[in-house]
């Protein structure tokens, strides 16, 4: 046998190892996603509706909402919740007298193919009866759309031009127990509203069995008699099978090789059945592939009759690549999916009967002491673990392979800190400003966040000017950055780029700044994708991508071109539309338009006068600075967008924000956001050279353009 036989070993809670004999309870958590699969596409549109697990509970919906004000919705991912459950509402009259039923989704994209879904289901066109309205794009009618998913983010923005929201008569609030920082905050909005407008129905649809928590936020029943409830609990039964857990004897150091010994022993050694495992990123996914590739081949050469198929699945593969986990492998083939954390919720895979749980996840995280918000990989929480186990017993009894001991499961917490809790807040307190909650440390949130990082978010707004001192939304600036749908930071550069002569420009870099990756670099051709360089300059990455848009304007957006260059093309057709009604936010505050001929420094103080906040040293001596718009971690941190300046411009830009002290120090005026704090956060490492260079990204990919040289002129 050629594959290495893991060393590695299990136990499983009762059988044979330490540890007490407790069978653990597994709850099926799930949600709705824009990957998805529908084994019955060859039946009509209706045979497909009627079965779906929501329709037997059609008319008990229908009878709820009638009688509670709130009803909380739970079942699991592909149950039918978000795409039947306003279909039932609009056949019902709920959407009767120029009403609309409102649906809200976490993300852009799940809205877009729900609503494409529906549209379809209905035999309509997209943007009539039923529409979507995402930022930067509005495929709703005011007049004939009855149906109309949207961001939750854009639902609070609906506020400030209409605060009872009137217009709906019902709102879901779809994957509420994913508790995204705008499904809080919408959540919140909404119990207000309730109470001047108690005909308003509420929906909070979840794909996790803990309800009460939202229960109790909305009901407003105080005299302790259930007849008086305004808030009830529906739910639709998945079935699942028992799952077997086991655990390492010891902690495992390395859990992407781990990974791959365990799917071999579970290869060699387990009865048929596909597995499932769980990592944190694109990047170990497409390792965890390779090597398994390896082994499969030599599995083969060694004449091994059943074969391996190895797929990776994550957000950003490609779409065709993504349907083939979905697809059933022949009996003599056991498939191998190796996804992120979207097969944890977003996505049901069928046949999975073996999961393999590396315990971590890649989540976003602010610090408020160094306003640093980045991505970091943490341990995931008890809820998670039970729910990536579940995915094993979907068809029949499965097991579920967790690369760590019960004791370091015993230490995960028991739910995922919820976004509200581990997000820079200033963009929703300018929105909860604007909407009137003057005093948003005593706003209704389901889980309040912590007071430092509310603190801090007033610092910061009062630094770009947004607040006064009396933490008031100032005119025009902070009405203008409530507005405006990009973050506080943004908005400040944009509303500035008229008066330092380059709004022509920073529109542009802002445009394309909302692009993920505007570089592709396919991993079979790291090589040529060094083409890229061809656009960096010294400067970074911000004019960097200036150059790469008007590269691909003066290519007529050619998508050819894009190939040849490995760009996202249809992520620079977004770019392009994006810039569009950024254009027209800012005729409509009157910024001036003008270029600034081909010098970058302005490009580049109008950026600092935005981002001064995220100010880093770069070089040990203190004396070259940057500054970036976030920071992930991956092995290690990684700023992203990131821009070379001169320090004194950030005295210059933001005196309130930073003094000099000495040549070549600065000191923070206040006590937020600190360079010395910035690099203080990147322990473990004291301070070393591996601190100072960080390596930039996109230029990241290329040896040579890690550390920064002295400035070299562009455009
Ligand atoms: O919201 P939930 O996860 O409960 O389910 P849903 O999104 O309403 O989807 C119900 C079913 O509709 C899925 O299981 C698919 O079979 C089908 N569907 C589809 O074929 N295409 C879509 N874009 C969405 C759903
Ligand atoms: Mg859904």
């Amino acid at each position: 046998m050629a594959a290495p036989l893991s060393n590695m070993k299990f136990w499983k809670p009762g059988a044979e190892a330490p540890g007490i004999s407790e069978e653990r309870e597994l709850n099926t958590e799930t949600t709705g996603s824009p990957i998805i699969f529908n084994p019955h596409t060859t039946l009509s549109i209706e045979k497909q509706r009627q079965k779906l697990p929501v329709f037997k509970h059609r008319n008990n919906i229908l009878f709820l909402l009638e009688s509670f004000q709130t009803v909380i919705i739970v079942g699991e991912t592909g149950c039918g919740k978000t795409t039947q459950i306003p279909q039932y509402l609009l056949e019902a009259g709920w959407a009767a007298d120029g009403k609309v039923i409102g649906v809200t989704q976490p993300r852009r994209v799940a809205a877009i193919t729900v609503a494409n879904r529906v549209a379809e289901e209905r035999g309509a066109l997209l943007g009539h009866e039923v529409g979507y309205t995402i930022r930067f794009d509005d495929r709703s009618d005011l007049h004939s759309t009855r149906i109309k998913f949207l961001t939750d983010g854009m639902l609070v923005r609906e506020m400030m031009a209409d605060p009872l929201l009137r217009k709906y008569s019902v709102l879901m609030l779809d994957e509420a127990h994913e508790r995204t920082l705008y499904t809080d905050i919408a959540l919140g909005l909404l119990k207000k509203i309730q109470k001047k407008r108690p005909e308003m129905r509420l929906i909070v649809a979840s794909a996790t069995l803990d309800a009460e928590k939202f229960h109790d936020f909305f009901n407003q029943n105080e005299s302790g008699d259930p007849a008086k409830d305004t808030c009830g609990i529906l739910t639709v039964e998945g079935r699942t099978f028992p799952v077997d857990v086991f655990y390492t004897v010891s902690p495992v150091p390395d859990y992407v090789k781990a990974t791959v010994e365990t799917v071999m022993k579970i290869h060699e050694t387990e009865e048929d059945g596909d597995v499932l495992a769980f990592l944190t990123g694109q990047e170990e996914v497409e390792k965890v592939v390779s090597l398994l590739q390896d082994e499969a081949r030599s599995l083969a050469r060694y004449g091994m009759k059943k074969h391996l198929r190895i797929l990776p699945m994550y957000s950003g593969l490609p779409y065709a690549e993504q349907m083939k986990v979905f697809e059933r492998a022949p009996s003599s083939v056991r498939k191998v999916v190796v996804a992120t954390n979207i097969a944890e919720t977003s996505i049901t895979i069928n046949g999975i009967v073996f999961v393999i749980d590396c315990a971590f996840v890649k989540l976003r995280a602010y610090n408020p002491s160094t306003a640093i918000e980045s991505l970091l990989v943490t341990p995931i929480s008890k809820a998670s673990a039970s729910q990536r186990a579940g995915r094993a017993g979907r068809n029949r009894p499965g097991k579920c392979f967790r690369l760590y001991t019960e004791e370091d499961f015993e230490k995960l917490p028991s739910s995922t800190v919820p976004e509200m809790q581990r997000s820079n807040l200033a963009p929703v307190i300018l929105q909860l400003k604007a909407l009137g909650i003057d005093n948003v440390l005593r706003f209704s949130f389901l889980s309040p966040p912590p007071a430092q990082t509310m603190v801090q978010a007033l610092e910061l707004l009062y630094a770009l000017g947004g607040l006064d001192h009396y933490g008031r939304l100032t005119e025009p600036m902070g009405v203008r950055m409530a507005e405006f749908p990009l973050s506080p930071m943004f908005t400040k550069m944009l509303l500035e780029s008229g008066n330092f002569g380059c709004s022509k420009e920073i529109v542009t870099i802002a445009a394309t700044m909302q692009i993920q990756n505007i570089f592709v670099v396919p991993s079979n051709q790291k090589k040529q994708a060094r083409e890229h360089r061809k656009f960096a300059v010294a400067e970074g990455d911000h004019l960097t991508m200036l150059n790469v848009y008007e590269a691909f304007l003066k290519h007529q957006k050619s998508s050819q071109w894009c190939q040849e260059h490995f760009l996202n093309y249809k992520g620079l057709l977004r770019a392009v539309m994006v810039r569009e009604q950024l254009r027209r936010l800012m005729n409509k505050f009157k910024v001036p338009r003008n270029s600034s001929e081909g010098d970058p420094d302005v490009i580049l103080k109008c950026i600092v006068s935005g981002f001064f906040a995220n100010a880093a040293r770069i070089h040990h001596s203190g004396s070259y600075r940057v500054v970036f718009s976030e920071i992930v971690q991956t092995s290690k941190y990684y700023m992203r967008d990131v821009t070379a300046v001169e320090s004194s411009w950030l005295v210059e830009l933001a005196p309130h924000f930073y003094k000099e002290a000495k040549v070549g120090h600065l000191l923070l005026s206040c006590s937020s956001a600190a360079p010395q704090l910035l690099l203080s956060c990147c322990e473990p490492a004291p301070p070393s050279p591996q601190l100072f260079s960080f390596s930039l990204s996109p230029s990241a990919q290329f040896p040579g353009q890690q550390e920064i040289s002295s400035p070299v002129r562009v455009c």
